[in-house]
């Protein structure tokens, strides 16, 4: 292993000797206008296969940059596409889809992507591995809470930007199709992912778009990646309670006690929780005043198929209380044990701090963006984010809504030992999806902490099965 990485960290960075135009040249390979010397060819390992592509780094996909560090993207193109008739796994210059993953995490700013290999997972980074598979990268940087001009609603008008520049370019990519364009992300990057699925041409974000100069065109894409999604934030304080309510330490830094305002902030968003999932009329999943229901066993079940999965792939799932397993069948799932074992991260509420100083209090501008942390603030001046910017963050206000274009296939994935948010979250939003007629692979993933993009052959097997 180590070897393999040491050798992929051997890049073969050769300068093209090209010229540059003053502006694209149509459909020329050699057309996107870059400053002379950002155009470079590499070649790397991604695990065992060589690939070798064209980067065209930094380039602005406003007029009107705010944050100009942050809204810029760069391209990444498989060498292939260069060559008359070139195919990679099947695609061409003309039908390669456009993989756009974002890099944003605690709805911090995200820098663009960067084909690498990933020493955490072992693996080729998410970029590296699409241009393996013969996808076109294009890597959008955006802007984030801790920038003078990075709070809500901010970062999904900067990937509906980038979007709007390549659709705007089409026919100047080199490589490309625009009408396939699949979002990528974890935590805060996939509650962006699926808020660029969910809202494709909603007319809410026009007014932010014209502000920074984005392009007039389409913002709607093709395909969402989703891991962990940190998203429907001022819903999901009630099924984190509903899930971890009655386990009162918290590990957000050194393990500590829920005080009695945040055990009273449990009860109340416990108890709150059933009349929220019933009132979205998901049909055929609902919750009893008591948190029971079919949608509990809907839960319990998509662990359930983790763990079966894992299981029968040798891995090792029994001996826990929280989950029965009969001879090579998992048979149970329980959630109040399951909470035990996962234990509690986060205290409540637990996206709305009651202090507001939350990282979602932060996006909001250092505001609260729920009635309930509201009215029971502890910090010192509470204030009330607008109401406008609390919808426009939430995909769920779009899914299925006349006059927005959301994207019709969607790859939902949370892992088992995840606790940043409760599992219903990302699994509401896929019953929403399904229910109004998307396509909505939702699954929980066994030994998976808070974290994406660990499982990309998987997620390229489901992406080609959508793509070609
Ligand atoms: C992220 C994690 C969180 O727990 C959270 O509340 C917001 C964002 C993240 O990893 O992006």
């Amino acid at each position: 292993m180590h070897a393999r990485l040491f050798l992929a960290s051997v890049l073969v960075v050769s300068l093209c000797a090209c010229s540059f135009g003053a502006d694209f040249a149509q459909g020329t390979a050699d057309s996107i206008t870059m400053p002379p010397g950002n155009r470079v060819s590499q070649t790397m390992l991604a695990g065992d296969k060589l690939v070798t592509f064209r980067s065209w780094l930094d380039i602005p996909y406003v007029s009107n940059p705010v944050e100009p560090e942050y809204q810029k993207l760069n391209i990444y193109i498989p060498e292939e596409y260069f060559t008359e008739g070139g195919t990679v796994n099947g695609y061409t210059a003309k039908t390669a889809p456009i993989f756009m993953p974002n890099g944003v995490g605690g709805y911090m700013p995200g820098k663009q992507f960067i084909p690498a290999n990933d020493t955490r997972h072992g693996t080729p980074n998410a970029a590296l591995y699409a241009l393996s598979r013969g996808y076109v990268v294009v890597a959008p940087a955006i802007r984030g809470r801790t920038l003078e001009h990075g709070k809500a609603p901010t970062l999904i008008v900067d990937y509906k930007a980038a979007v709007r520049w390549v659709r705007h370019n089409k026919d100047r990519l080199p490589a490309g199709d625009t009408e396939k364009i699949i979002s990528d992300g974890l935590s805060a990057g996939g509650a962006l992912s699926s808020l660029l699925g969910a809202t494709g041409n909603a007319k809410e974000y026009e007014p932010y778009l014209k502000e920074i100069g984005a392009e007039d065109e389409r913002d709607d894409i093709f395909a969402s990646a989703v891991y962990c999604p940190i998203t429907n934030l001022e819903n999901a304080d009630m099924p984190y309670e509903w899930i971890f309510n009655g386990v009162n330490t918290y590990h957000m830094g050194p393990a500590r006690e829920m005080d009695e305002n945040m055990k009273a902030a449990s009860e109340a968003l416990k108890a709150a929780f059933p009349a929220y999932l019933n009132g979205l009329n998901l049909k055929g999943y609902t919750l009893d005043e008591n948190g029971n229901g079919t949608f509990r066993t809907y839960i319990e079940g998509l662990y359930i198929a983790a763990a079966q999965k894992a299981l029968d792939a040798g891995v090792n799932v029994r001996g826990l209380d929280w989950l029965t397993v009969e001879g090579d069948k998992v048979t149970g799932a329980d959630l109040s044990k399951y909470a035990v074992w996962a234990t509690r991260m986060k205290a409540a509420p637990a996206f709305d701090s009651l202090n507001m100083k939350s990282f979602e209090n932060n996006e909001f501008s250092d505001k609260h963006f729920t009635e309930y942390a509201f009215t029971h603030s502890t910090a010192e001046a509470p204030a009330m984010a607008e109401a406008e910017k609390i919808y426009i963050m939430n995909p769920m206000n779009f899914i299925g809504r006349e006059g927005v274009d959301t994207a019709k296939h969607w790859r939902i994935r949370h892992g088992v030992k995840d606790r940043d948010t409760s599992l219903a979250v990302p699994a509401i939003l896929a019953l929403k999806l399904s229910q109004e007629g998307y396509d909505a692979d939702v699954a929980a993933v066994w030994g998976v902490p808070h974290d994406g993009n660990y499982d990309l052959p998987e997620l390229f097997d489901w992406l080609d099965g959508i793509c070609r």
